[in-house]
Formats: C-alpha cells, structure tokens, sequence
C-alpha cells in the first residue's frame, strides 16, 4: 500500500481563506496580541509568521517585543494592560519564556476569554469535560487533518504519542470527544512499537526524529506527524520515518507542509472565535 499524502498546505490556505472571509464581513477587526520575551530565534521566526498570517486575514495583528531580562512582575503588568484593552480579542504568549520567568503564573494570568492558545487550566478544563472552548492551536489543526483525510473516528483505536500539555493531552480529549478509542503512549510506554501497531490513527509528537519505524504502522493507519525536528546535517524531518511510514499507511502528513502550517491558520480561527464569543458576551 502507498499512503495518501494529507496536504496540510493546501488545508491551511483553505482555513486561512475561510477566515479571512468572515473577518471581512465582520463590522469590527478581531484583535490578536503575540508577546515576546527575548530573541530565541525560532520563537523570532514563528512570531513574525504569525503577525504576518493574522494581517492577511484582516486581523488587527501587534506583537509586543519584550528584552530577555524582562522581570515577571513586569510581564504580569502587560499582560493586566492587554486583559483590559477592549481592542484585543487573542492574547499569545509565545513559549519558552526566558529561564527566570515561572511559565505557569504568566498563562494563568491571561482572561480565559482571550487566551487563543488554550493553555489557561479553565479552557484545559473545558476541553476535557468535551464543552465548547479555546482549544490549543496544534490539536485542532490535527482534527482538521484527520477530517480532511475522511477517517471516521467514532469507535476507532487511536494512539496519540506524547502526553504535553500543548498537544498530547489536548489532542487525547479532542479524539475522546469525537468517540475515538484514546490510548496515550510515551517514554515509559512497554512495548511502543506493538501498542503503535494496534492503532486506526497514530498521532506523533514526541520531538524524536524518526522515532515511529514503519514496522510501527498497521497496514492502511493514518499517521499524524507534529514532530519538527532539525537534523545535524539540516535536513528537517518529523517524529515519524517517513518513507518507510508511508509504504504501508493508509494516509500520512509530511514534514514540512503537514501539521505545521494548520497551527498557525487554527490561531487565526481562535482569534475570530475569541473576538466572536466576547462580543456575545
Ligand atoms: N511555542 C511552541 N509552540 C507554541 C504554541 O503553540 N504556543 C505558544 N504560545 N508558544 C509556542
């Protein structure tokens, strides 16, 4: 069998599109503020992308450049400042923080009803009671995926490999609640390979690259790469060994052009949702 590449580019431009069409019939331009601590050059790189695909869908886009030695208290003040401008509908903090700055404090001080990225425990709880909420942007870009492949999840074996907070435990209670039968693997897993082997859908996000062999793969699974990973020869390739994945998957994403440019295209959605709900509200 040969996989079916699941087209995660075209995906994505057909979600930005869709966005970008209800933004432009909106009488109001949702807001979307990304914050930045330092100058990590791949959280640089990923800001930018993301100011830049807000823009485009007619998303009122700021990003807020803060200097690595930015204290928490003065993080928690900016972040106060953007909770109570009535003009911003998203706020994203762009992770990692700088080392001296508690993460935890700094998600939960963002309003729910703002928080794009999903990460604050209230929409983590909405989620995993199955009710409507902000869902981090990486799983639901996989839903989306997944609907785009025609898999029917009702009653399916899924394995998602991984348990982070940003997609391994979202993505479980996004499967969970469309009926899938929900496995969570990760390093202490017995037996990877043979519990990967049982699974309709494979989700992978461990960040190892090329983890998942083919002999991992049931015959005619769909595969799920999030995995990003920089080789030291610079290739970038997924969690996921492609080639020999794909010989026997039903359906695959690549790496790039599978799950990464859905993250981006799924903030804008939350960004319009977020700005939609708050003037519900
Ligand atoms: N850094 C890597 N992925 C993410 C993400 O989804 N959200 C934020 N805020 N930071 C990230």
């Amino acid at each position: 069998m040969s996989a079916t590449i699941i087209d995660g580019k075209r995906v994505a431009a057909e979600l930005r599109d869709s966005v970008a069409a209800r933004t432009a019939a909106l009488s109001y331009k949702p807001g979307l503020t990304v914050v930045l601590v330092g100058e990590d050059p791949a959280s640089t790189v990923y800001v930018k992308s993301k100011d830049r695909a807000a823009t485009a869908a007619g998303i009122a886009a700021r990003t807020i450049r803060l200097p690595a030695t930015t204290s928490q208290a003065d993080l928690l003040a900016v972040i106060a400042g953007l909770n109570a401008d009535d003009s911003v509908d998203g706020i994203l903090v762009q992770l990692p923080l700088p080392a001296h700055i508690n993460s935890r404090p700094v998600l939960e001080a963002i309003d729910p009803a703002k928080d794009v990225d999903g990460f604050h425990p209230v929409n983590v709880g909405h989620l995993h009671e199955g009710r409507p909420t902000l869902v981090p942007c990486t799983p639901l870009g996989v839903m989306k995926l997944l609907e785009a492949s025609g898999v029917t999840l009702r009653g399916a074996r899924a394995m998602v490999l991984g348990r982070s907070a940003i997609v391994g435990k979202p993505m479980a209670a996004l499967l969970t609640a469309a009926d899938a039968t929900v496995t969570i693997a990760h390093s202490r897993t017995r037996d990877l390979a043979a519990e990967c082997r049982r699974a309709e859908v494979l989700v992978a996000a461990v960040g190892r690259p090329e983890m998942v062999r083919g002999d991992w793969v049931a015959d005619g699974a769909i595969v799920i790469d999030v995995g990003i990973n920089r080789l030291a020869d610079g290739r970038l390739v997924g969690d996921v060994a492609y080639d020999e994945c794909a010989a026997v998957a039903g359906a695959i994403t690549p790496v790039p052009g599978g799950v990464g440019p859905m993250t981006i295209a799924c903030l804008l959605e939350n960004t319009l949702t977020a700005a939609e709900a708050r003037r519900r509200r």
